[in-house]
């Protein structure tokens, strides 16, 4: 730790050499048919139609497979009341589980956690470790139990002690759990919601990840940094955007023990949120992808919603940018927020890609505009189940969009996939899928009167 002086935070900045998104890479962020998902059309049924369902994880064994438990395997994930406001379920968000026996009919499980168990007034994104029969529930705590006005304070928890039973009903995932903190922001390699400037601070998503005989969680956090540093040519308004990925190291294994080490990446003066970190290792090459917001570059940089991802040959290599700017993938531009909180994980040659299906049939440059809508229309443009999952080929530090699957069919690794649309050595772009033809275009001017604008 250090005496919080800016002299102090200088030195950590300046010791962690931290590998950086830096604006010259930013710069380069542009949508190809490399890198643009198609089109999303709602699916028969959603997930569950009495729940807004968003960030979701699977159910993973230490060495970071999917679990299968008697031929199940299950997903956890965000959700609220589907009646609820789009824009308001975070403010109520609870986590819930859902198996499945052929990864793509879903049947929902209920909560993970009773009402008046978890930590923080409400939880956010996480990770679920199934060890030796043991459920460990990772997730973010939001705020604080019982606040009177909703906090943003946000802490990595763990639930643990949860059990799996099954039976010819399907499978339950129960309690009792025990809950606690793991880690909060120390104002040194990560900085603290007293520290941070302007946007919401992040210190969250946590992600359990193993390399050889090492413990990890990764986590979305900030960096901080002193008035005096001297980044971002000396522009304060720039400086205020210091995304970076987290990292803490159990120092025996034990999946209820961390603590915070050095950021693994950072993004000062290019991003404020490098969201739901997470890693695929093939062959050597760490493949570390993390969603983030067209809203959350910093001044004089244009980004998308969009899954971007870095490659390096450790895990504390010296992480580049995958296809140079970093975008792995996003959505069309006349659907610019369709998808968002992608997960990538391994399947054979490729990378499969799921994400939640956000707001369609809208083609407004900015997110808060969904508030110029009539309440009616907020909820039917609101997706709030998977969306289909986007099959993606790795190639060393390039990416490229192969194919989809249906709404939410997440397959596992031994499972087959249909032949995809792009092979590797295909020079010919895919056409018909950067602006399908049955996509509503739109003319960019937003009638609130008028329901199909
Ligand atoms: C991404 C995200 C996560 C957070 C959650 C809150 O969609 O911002 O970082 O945990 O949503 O709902």
């Amino acid at each position: 730790m250090t005496d919080g002086s800016d002299a102090a935070l200088l030195d950590a900045v300046d010791d962690r050499s931290t590998p950086a998104w830096t604006r010259a890479h930013a710069a380069g962020i542009d949508r190809t048919e490399r890198n643009v998902a198609p089109i999303i059309y709602p699916p028969e049924a959603p997930l569950d139609p009495a729940l807004h369902v968003w960030d979701t994880w699977f159910l993973r064994r230490r060495d970071g497979s999917v679990a299968e438990i008697d031929g199940y395997r299950v997903i956890f994930a965000l959700t609220s009341p589907s009646e609820l406001l789009p824009g308001k379920r975070h403010d109520v968000a609870a986590i819930r589980y859902f198996y499945s026996r052929d990864g793509k009919n879903w049947t929902t499980g209920g909560r993970v956690f009773e009402e008046s168990e978890p930590l923080g007034s409400r939880q956010w994104a996480g990770f679920a470790l199934y060890d030796e029969g043991e459920v460990f529930a990772y997730y973010t705590a939001a705020g604080r139990r019982g606040e009177a006005e909703l906090a943003y304070t946000q802490r990595i928890a763990l639930g643990r002690g949860g059990a799996v039973e099954t039976d010819g009903d399907g499978l339950r995932i129960e309690g009792p759990w025990d809950h606690f903190v793991l880690l909060e922001p120390d104002g040194e390699y990560y900085e603290t919601e007293a520290q941070s400037r302007g946007m919401i601070y992040t210190f969250r998503d946590p992600w359990f990840f193993e390399d050889g005989d090492r413990t990890y969680l990764l986590f979305e956090a900030n960096a901080p940094v002193p008035d005096s540093a001297d980044v971002c040519g000396g522009d304060p308004a720039q400086r205020e955007f210091n995304g970076c990925v987290g990292i803490a190291e159990s120092p025996t294994g034990d999946p209820t023990d961390f603590e915070l080490r050095p950021p693994l990446l950072d993004a000062v003066c290019v991003n404020q949120e490098l969201e739901r970190p997470h890693l695929i290792v093939r062959d050597g090459t760490y493949y570390l992808f993390v969603s983030s917001h067209d809203h959350t570059f910093a001044p004089g940089l244009d980004g998308y919603d969009a899954l971007y991802g870095f490659a390096a040959d450790s895990l504390r290599g010296d992480y580049e940018p995958l296809n140079g700017s970093g975008l792995v993938l996003t959505n069309p531009w006349n659907a610019p927020f369709q998808a968002y909180s992608w997960l990538a994980y391994d399947h054979g040659d490729e990378a499969l890609v799921t994400a939640f299906f956000n707001y369609f049939d809208f083609d407004r440059p900015t997110l808060d505009d969904v508030a110029l809508l009539p309440e009616s229309e907020q909820l039917r443009r609101f997706g709030g189940t998977l969306a289909p999952t986007v099959r993606l080929r790795l190639d060393g530090r390039e990416t490229r969009v192969a194919g989809t699957l249906d709404h939410g069919h997440l397959p596992l690794p031994s499972e087959e996939l249909p032949e995809p649309w792009w092979e590797p050595g295909e020079d010919v772009a895919v056409s018909g899928y950067l602006t399908p033809p049955e996509a509503d275009a739109g003319d960019g001017v937003l009638d609130v009167d008028d329901p199909d604008c």
